[in-house]
């Protein structure tokens, strides 16, 4: 019996620490039966005497370019009962000309999208992005990619941190687990491509007067989607049926304005969420929606201030969010809906909309009303098209207004006072503010007609996702 282990060969060689070792073994461990491991850079075996051990099943390639590394692996876990693994190729190749050739090289020819990629080769920054590049589309949603060196401060590998985070970042990804310098970073089994667009093209719409619509599904909404029926939401609103059932009803019908959806939400909930959308055959496209809270945290908002500062802007929120007629910009009219359980109104709401907005001439409508405000942005659009913008803000003004609605805000991690400052660049609104045209809901008569459009009862009728239990879906919404 063999003595080489893969914690046996960290101890001798350092290339791993033993901890590390382990957090690869563990991270193999979700890999499904028969899956793939690569394994770039062989160096000593350590890391690939670790996938060894631990999922002997998988099919698993190490990528080198010193044929040397190659034999002195081989060398290394020669003696150990994994020796003559049927399943274990080593590929002597340089890493990006290696994953350019994944799908068209006889050496993995049907091969297929890989489950664990282990990255620990050349460390330099330019080296790196073009790897993870080259390689990423080559792991399959739902897999997992892990770093060696994330956060060593000698150079070159000190670069490795700054180049997975950017790319963590553009993606939309976070890491799950974190051993010394080795980090894992799952992909998301949806979603993982969303793009997200720049603020300065919502400024540059506004700036043009092309109005556009902007929805936003977070982790409150899809929850709801997925049936976890009873349970709450942040601001206490509770995912009834009804609202599943709206929700639903606004992605059965897509109508083409951008629906977006929230890192937090795929984070939390990209599985069920990929899942949901094939099986009921969703079509709506779906963009990443952080870019207003992004440019808020980071005080980048005064562009879209400063538009909003020359248009006729009416809102859409609980009463508290009154106070953006003074502090951001100015209102022409507000309809005030009920903090909670908007959506038992909503026929009325969105009559009170389409009315005070005929009233005002409004040229965009904010909203902030958690799934509610998806639900009266849907009915909107589809009773006005193109004639106004149409912005789900969510929370994006609550810290700046003082209001802990969300955690972020609780936790204390950002200064708002300095945030508004820098948002609105420290230019208050110059000269008296005209009077707000204000609706509170159930108090103002309504005057609009109903259009030969199906009627949400017509609509409601089409079947819904089945009710589902909480199970395993804690933790704070946001
Ligand atoms: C730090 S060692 C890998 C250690 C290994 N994971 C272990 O557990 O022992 C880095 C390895 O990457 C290889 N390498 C460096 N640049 C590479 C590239 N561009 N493509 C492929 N392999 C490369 C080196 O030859 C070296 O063997």
């Amino acid at each position: 019996m063999s003595e080489i282990t893969a914690e046996f060969l960290a101890k001798k060689y350092h290339m791993l620490s033993v901890g590390e070792v382990r957090a690869l073994k563990k991270m193999a461990e979700r890999v499904p039966e028969g899956g793939t491991i690569v394994n770039i850079g062989a160096g000593s075996g350590t890391s690939a005497l670790a996938f060894l051990e631990a999922r002997p099943d998988c099919r698993m390639f190490t990528i080198d370019k010193r044929k040397g590394k190659l034999i002195a692996e081989l060398s290394a876990i020669s003696g150990t009962s994994c020796q003559w693994q049927e399943n274990y190729r080593q590929i002597k190749g340089e890493s990006v000309e290696v994953a350019k050739g994944w799908n068209t090289d006889w050496r993995f020819a049907g091969t297929g999208l890989i489950d664990l990629l282990f990255i620990d080769d050349d460390h330099s920054p330019d080296y790196l992005a073009e790897e993870i590049e080259a390689w990423e589309d080559h792991v399959r949603d739902g897999g997992m990619i892990m770093f060696h060196d994330y956060g060593t401060v000698h150079p070159p590998h000190a670069a490795v941190k700054a180049v997975v985070d950017a790319w963590m970042e553009k993606r939309g990804l976070r890491k799950i687990l974190r051993e010394r310098f080795t980090v894992a970073v799952p992909i998301p089994a949806w979603g993982r491509y969303l793009e997200q667009n720049d603020l300065d093209y919502y400024v540059q719409m506004l700036a043009e007067g092309k109005p556009f619509g902007f929805s936003r599904f977070s982790d409150g909404e899809w929850l709801a989607l997925l049936g976890h029926i009873g349970q709450k939401n942040s601001n206490g609103c509770t995912f009834t049926l009804e609202v599943q059932d709206a929700l639903f009803q606004v992605l059965e019908n897509y109508h083409p304005y951008e629906h977006t959806v929230t890192r937090i939400a795929r984070e939390k909930l990209g599985a069920e969420i990929g899942a949901f959308i094939e099986e009921y055959g969703i079509a709506t496209e779906w963009t990443l929606g952080n870019v207003f809270e992004d440019a808020m945290k980071e005080g980048r908002l005064w562009p879209l201030i400063n538009q909003l500062r020359s248009k006729r802007v009416m809102y859409v929120g609980p009463a508290y969010l009154k106070q953006i007629h003074e502090k951001f910009f100015r209102l022409v009219g507000y309809v005030e809906i009920p903090p909670q359980d908007a959506i038992k109104e909503r026929d009325k709401i969105v009559a009170n909309i389409i009315d005070m907005m005929a009233e005002t001439d409004a040229e965009v409508i904010g909203f902030s009303g958690g799934h509610h405000a998806k639900v009266f942005i849907d009915e909107v659009w589809r009773l006005v098209t193109d004639q106004v913008t149409l912005i789900d803000f969510g929370s994006v003004w609550d810290g700046m207004l003082g209001v802990k609605s969300r955690k972020y805000i609780r936790q204390g991690a950002y200064d708002f006072e300095a945030l508004f400052e820098k948002n609105i660049r420290g230019r208050p609104l110059d000269g008296e503010s005209p009077p707000l045209l204000e609706c509170a809901n159930g108090l103002q008569p309504i005057s609009f007609e109903k259009t030969s459009q199906p009627t949400l009862e017509d609509k409601r009728a089409s079947p819904r996702p089945a009710q589902r239990g909480q199970a395993g879906l804690g933790g704070p919404l946001e």
